[in-house]
């Protein structure tokens, strides 16, 4: 089966989140299944795309409107991650740093649409499926239904991956006309409140969804920025699978991003040795309990709370407590949690920025994991830090909730908090210290995290069983 995965994001070529460590890692399992799996994603001037090879295995004239657009297709010569890699270049359009916010990024991601699927429908790469993440791809489903321009392609089924509903990609009706040939009689199928919205268009396009976790299906439907109701009456549609984890990149035992490599048999020594690690570069005591958060600072990931809650929670645990912060984001955030330094010198310390190595260092180092999400599709820090023997201290919500266990629960091993607030997190952590209080019971339940299976091989079985049902039935 030739599957073709669609998205904005794709470890190790371009990544700003989860999504592109999705995008890197099922498509390898997949192959690894037997399937034929491989990304065609935007070209990006980034350090991958400037130390690998790349053939140009096709050239084209498309048009965005009245705009002609030259495109080349280059596939990555050596297949060096495990699965083709084909990259959409559009010069002057798609050939950028950064990934997203230019103030074109509507132009750029109709184009890499365009430009993908004029590349198949002219040199006969008719895949199975075709499998797009996210709305940065979400008009391929439409496209493919009701643009005369695809027609030879037979109407492929698409399945559409959710990784975040709160983002749309909506515009307005006047870019209408950069959507080649199509039925204008279909166009209703765009449209949701009003502007040209290409996520709800692919959840009413697509021949199936799916979302990351079972939990945010449920919840795209009480929650999904003004798309509740499109969920509910499409929720035939829709199935719930777990992201994995790529446990190649992942893998306390082999990560050479880590200070000291470890497994389950040698957890104590081995955290310890990265938490000395981790806390001589931040000047902090490795004698502490230390709490870590990693992420967008940004409304969702509850980064807005973390300032007052930390402030509380050192002044609380008075010199008892050590907290740590890597993440980029929203100004207000960034500007609270590089303030509480001041405050608290020796017991706090932040990284404003992206830094892989240093994440993959607080995974193995750190005690305890926050994340106060107030959305979390699924959420991949927890399946990390689990995976380090880290304890997980999250918000019960979407793929938080499917995959962290209270450790007061039987067979429990993280912490869990339900509501949306500063206290709740301050309790958490408070709970954090009790447990960390009782090593012997905190080295058990390390144990019972870094048994956990979370990687792909279930969820990549379970993603062919769908395609192998629409295939069936199309
Ligand atoms: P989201 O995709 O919503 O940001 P996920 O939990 O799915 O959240 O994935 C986040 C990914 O991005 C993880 O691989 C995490 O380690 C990484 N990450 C987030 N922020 C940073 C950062 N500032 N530096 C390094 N890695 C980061
Ligand atoms: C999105 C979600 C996150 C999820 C990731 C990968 O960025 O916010 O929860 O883990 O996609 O699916």
């Amino acid at each position: 089966m030739r599957v073709f995965h669609l998205s904005a994001e794709c470890y190790p070529v371009a990544k700003v989140g989860g999504l592109a460590d999705v995008v890197g890692a099922l498509p390898k399992y997949q192959v690894g299944a037997g399937l034929r799996a491989a990304v065609a994603m935007p070209y990006y001037d980034r350090k991958f795309t400037r130390e690998h090879e790349f053939d140009i295995v096709f050239q084209g004239l498309t048009l965005l409107g009245a705009r002609r657009l030259y495109f080349e297709i280059l596939k990555e010569r050596n297949n060096t991650l495990g699965f083709e890699l084909f990259l959409v270049k559009i010069p002057g359009l798609i050939d950028r740093t950064e990934v997203y916010c230019y103030p074109d990024e509507t132009e750029q991601f109709i184009a890499y649409q365009i430009a993908f699927l004029d590349w198949i429908n002219w040199s006969g790469q008719t895949p199975d499926i075709i499998h797009c993440h996210d709305h940065h791809s979400g008009l391929v489903p439409f496209l493919l239904q009701h643009s005369n321009a695809y027609k030879r392609l037979g109407k492929v089924p698409v399945v559409f991956t959710i990784h975040n509903g709160q983002y749309h990609g909506a515009f307005s009706w006047e870019k209408l006309h950069y959507l080649p040939e199509i039925d204008l009689t279909k166009t209703g199928l765009l449209d949701w409140a009003g502007g040209l919205n290409p996520l709800a268009a692919a959840v009413k396009c697509c021949a199936q969804y799916t979302t990351v976790s079972p939990s945010y299906l449920h919840e795209l439907t009480i929650n999904s920025n003004g798309l509740e109701y499109l969920f509910y009456i499409e929720r035939h549609k829709g199935t719930g699978i777990l992201n994995g984890i790529d446990t190649d990149v992942w893998n306390p035992a082999a990560d050479s991003m880590i200070a000291s490599k470890y497994t389950a048999a040698r957890l104590a020594q081995g955290k310890q040795k990265n938490k000395e690690a981790l806390c001589s570069k931040f000047q902090l005591s490795s004698t502490l309990p230390l709490v870590a958060f990693i992420g967008r600072l940004v409304h969702e990931k509850g980064a807005d709370m973390l300032g007052d809650a930390f402030e509380q929670s050192l002044k609380m645990h008075n010199g008892r407590l050590n907290i740590l912060v890597l993440g980029a984001g929203d100004k207000d955030s960034e500007e609270a949690l590089t303030q509480l330094k001041v405050k608290y010198p020796e017991h706090y310390a932040v990284f404003i920025g992206y830094d892989e190595a240093l994440a993959h260092l607080i995974y193995a180092g750190a005690d305890f994991l926050l994340m106060p999400s107030r959305v979390e599709p699924c959420g991949l820090n927890q399946l990390y830090s689990l995976r380090y023997g880290t304890m997980p201290v999250v918000r019960s919500t979407g793929g938080l909730k499917d995959t962290v266990k209270d450790f007061g629960e039987e067979g429990g091993y993280g912490i869990r908090f339900e509501k949306v607030a500063v206290e709740d997190i301050c309790y958490s952590i408070d709970r954090a210290m009790v447990v960390y209080e009782n090593m012997p019971q905190l080295q058990k339940l390390r144990k019972i995290m870094m048994a956990l299976d979370f990687s792909w091989d279930r969820s990549a079985k379970e993603y062919i069983n769908l395609y192998e049902r629409i295939i069936s039935v199309s």
